[in-house]
């Protein structure tokens, strides 16, 4: 007889989004939790919307905003932002030692008026805080590989990520740069945004880095002689 396939029911939770009181430019996306540090889970098992703008976070912001995923210790986007005073820029970070870092780092650079630091996962930010159509572009370097194939399930780049990315991204052409320097999960994200409707791969594994800026990440590789995959993909919709 046949295993009867059990339904996986994914939990859902409360999450709050707040600017940390300390230190302007550091957004925390954290659990709601109960005196016993619980997580409190939604009551009808959907995702909690949030009110969210990019005007809350960026008072100042003109239209033009920006995505960093998992952006380590910020090398990338500080030094984007510094190049681009007028796009708005948030760079994301689960890890709370990274972000803080990371947002230590951007406040000595002085890019705080156009960039900031989510703490927090951020697929979950995206799903439940951002609304349709207003972001411009996505930076997505050296995500974590998980090697182990137990864990392949934790790759962010899965197409339910990408139905967020193409969900918040304007309508037109827009973009999306992908680098990593592990061949196998490269080839299986080239694959899922070939197969997710309205993406076209423009540049496959042949992209320089984004306006020549290397990621922190990317310095230690080059050095080690490791291959480094980049593309440019675009959204069409
Ligand atoms: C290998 S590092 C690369 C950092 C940076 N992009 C670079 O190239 O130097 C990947 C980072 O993504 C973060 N990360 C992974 N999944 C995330 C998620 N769902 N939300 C926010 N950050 C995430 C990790 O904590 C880690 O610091």
């Amino acid at each position: 007889m046949e295993k009867e396939e059990k339904e996986i029911v994914v939990p859902e939770f409360y999450r709050d989004l707040s600017e940390d009181p300390e230190k302007k430019g550091l957004w925390h996306y954290v659990f709601r939790s109960d005196d016993g540090r619980k997580p409190i889970r939604t009551p009808d098992g959907k995702p909690h919307k949030l009110p969210f703008q990019w005007k809350d976070m960026f008072p100042n912001e003109n239209g033009h905003i920006e995505v960093e995923i998992g952006s380590g210790k910020g090398t990338f986007m500080i030094e984007y932002a510094q190049k681009h005073p007028d796009y708005f820029i948030m760079g994301s970070e689960w890890d709370y030692t990274w972000a803080a870092f990371a947002h230590t780092r951007m406040e000595s650079r002085k890019v705080l008026d156009n960039a900031a630091m989510l703490r927090g996962d951020v697929f979950y930010f995206l799903r439940d805080a951002v609304k349709d159509n207003t972001v411009d572009a996505f930076h997505m370097y050296f995500p974590d590989p998980w090697p182990k194939e137990r864990h392949h399930k934790n790759r962010l780049l899965r197409p339910d990520f990408l139905a967020e990315v193409a969900r918040v991204l304007k309508p037109g052409k827009r973009i999306f740069y992908w680098g990593t320097d592990h061949k196998e999960y490269n080839e299986i994200a080239l694959e899922t945004f070939d197969a997710f409707p309205g993406c076209k791969v423009v540049e496959r594994n042949t992209a320089e880095p984004t306006e020549g800026i290397s990621t922190g990440f990317e310095r230690k590789y080059k050095k080690e002689g490791r291959p480094i995959y980049r593309s440019v993909i675009e959204f069409e919709k």
